[in-house]
């Protein structure tokens, strides 16, 4: 199968970069789901093929089920065994980054949806897996949490597609990576 599939980031943060408070707390965020907009979430989602996280963000979505992405094949980096929901299709991966890419690409020639969290996000960054980052900023400083970007190892350079501000006060901001 030829793969046409790109991998996207797509992910909240604050003005100053963190995508939870210390305590994994995204009440902060969540407020912004409840007002009828969905910053172009559905559409997004319409050409994603599997989802990748990391495995404190899933264990996140268990204790907080309505988090859990349904409907769509999640991949979980994963050091541990962890349970799964009998509505969700989940599989574990540990292994390098680039073998995951491309055994989903084997899979699916749709889009990989890089979920989060911020160690995941940086481990596709450094391994140079990133073809698109979707960054909403969400108005709000929090001082302290889970950095968006915590682990990074090289400058990227990245080419703004899109900007889209919102009436609710977040802005998307639409990457493309520079290879
Ligand atoms: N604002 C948003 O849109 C958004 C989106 C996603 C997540 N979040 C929040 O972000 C927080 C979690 O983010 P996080 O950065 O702390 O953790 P994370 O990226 O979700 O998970 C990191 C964990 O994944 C496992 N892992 C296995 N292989 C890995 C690899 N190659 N690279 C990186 N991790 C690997 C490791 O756990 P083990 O060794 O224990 O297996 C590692 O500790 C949660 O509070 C979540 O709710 C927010």
């Amino acid at each position: 199968m030829v793969s046409l599939s790109k991998v996207v980031v797509y992910i909240a943060a604050s003005l100053d970069g963190y995508i939870a408070r210390a305590d994994d707390d995204i009440s902060w965020l969540e407020t912004y789901n409840t007002t009828g907009e969905d910053y172009g979430y559905a559409e997004f989602v319409k050409n994603v093929g599997v989802v990748v996280m990391g495995a404190r963000t899933y264990e996140q979505s268990l204790r907080h089920p309505e988090r859990m992405i349904v409907g769509i094949k999640n991949y979980v980096l994963s050091n541990r065994p962890m349970s799964v929901p009998h509505n969700v299709e989940a599989e574990f991966y540990k292994g390098a980054l680039g073998e995951l890419v491309n055994k989903i690409k084997r899979e699916t020639s749709k889009d990989i949806f890089v979920v989060g969290g911020g160690q995941v996000v940086s481990a596709f960054l450094n391994a140079g897996l990133v073809d698109e980052l979707l960054q909403f900023v969400v108005p709000i400083l929090l001082k302290i949490g889970s950095s968006l970007y915590p682990a990074l190892d090289k400058e990227i350079g990245l080419r703004l597609m899109e900007v889209v501000p919102y009436k609710t006060g977040i802005v998307k901001l639409h990457y493309g990576l520079k290879k």
